[in-house]
């Protein structure tokens, strides 16, 4: 089994080398004088079981590129297995066609990757479960669920919380966090009544009194959450903290989450974070290595992964 890092999160490359006792593959990626990429590995992979962690996150594109090239030299050398592990994958809001004339985009990425020459690829909390299928390849997509579980309980000072979806879109996987918790859940439907008027907040269920726990894939403006907690206070819950897996926090979204009613934000380290999200005081990363690892060891091992979300 080798272990391949990508540039777009390598701390998280090196945790998961840490988990599985194993040393980084070398290798290295340079740029020529127009960017282009070029990459080269510097130990012989022939008949190995190669992973490469790449999370094709800000810039998406060049990220992307990375993977795709890492993945060509990997074929090239013989590898006998190569997965991709893509612990945020990019592009995957672009899933279907919002308009005519627009494109499908997850599926365009689905093919590059595959076409490069990808056996397999293991990934992390799908924008939504249907991308799986746009791989022809066997996918894994594993769920942050028990991470969160687990830092939940830890947290909890006795409370019974409600678990909440902050669109209408979220409710499945917001359901999986309830069911786990054995909590009560409630959905903000958002809702532009005439084209022209500012959007509308209802909150399907009762969340007075009670300490609410968003919980979403992505977190990129931040818009979505914080208009959601601020829902959810004017409906009077108690507190209100956020759980997503991806914290993609463009722009001014740390300053935005800062600035919200939200308690605290808790992501995933699935995608590198900034010096700005290290240095936030309402936001907590927490270390997704051990179950990519996991899962991970057992591919290598032909062994059960569903079992990890028992
Ligand atoms: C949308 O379907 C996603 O699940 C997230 O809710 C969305 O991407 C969050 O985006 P933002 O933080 O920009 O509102």
């Amino acid at each position: 089994m080798k272990l391949l890092a990508g540039n777009s999160n390598r701390p998280l490359a090196e945790a998961i080398a840490g988990y599985l006792n194993l040393t980084l593959t070398k290798g290295i990626v340079r740029r020529f004088a127009d960017m282009e990429v070029f990459v080269e590995i510097l130990e012989n992979v022939r008949g190995e079981d190669v992973f490469i962690v790449q999370s094709t996150s800000f810039p998406a594109n060049d990220n992307l590129m990375e993977l795709l090239i890492c993945i060509d030299a990997l074929s090239r050398a013989s590898a006998r297995r190569i997965t991709a592990v893509i612990p945020y994958f990019g592009y995957a809001r672009q899933d279907r066609k919002p308009g005519p004339r627009t494109p499908i985009s997850a599926k365009l990425v689905a093919n590059l990757i595959t076409t490069a020459g990808t056996d397999r690829v293991l990934t992390l909390d799908l924008h939504a479960g249907q991308i799986q299928g746009f791989f022809d390849i066997p996918t894994d997509n594993l769920y942050s669920a028990p991470v969160f579980e687990r830092d939940i309980r830890e947290n909890l000072n006795g409370e019974v919380p409600m678990v909440v979806s902050p669109d209408v879109g979220g409710v499945v996987r917001a359901r999986l966090l309830a069911r786990r918790l054995n909590a009560d859940l409630a959905i903000v439907d958002k809702r532009r009544e005439r084209p022209g008027e500012s959007e509308v907040m209802n909150i399907i269920g009762n969340v007075d009194g009670r300490v609410c726990l968003l919980v979403d894939d992505i977190v990129d403006s931040g818009g979505t959450l914080c208009n959601a907690a601020q829902a959810l206070m004017d409906k009077g819950a108690k507190a209100v903290s956020a759980y997503v897996t991806h914290g993609v926090l463009s722009g001014g979204a740390v300053a935005r989450i800062a600035g919200s009613v939200l308690k605290e934000l808790v992501i995933t380290d699935s995608i590198q974070p900034t010096l700005a999200v290290q240095g936030a005081t309402n936001i907590r990363v927490l270390p997704i290595a051990p179950l990519i690892g996991e899962a991970m060891r057992r591919i290598a091992k032909e062994e059960s992964v569903s079992s990890l979300f028992d």
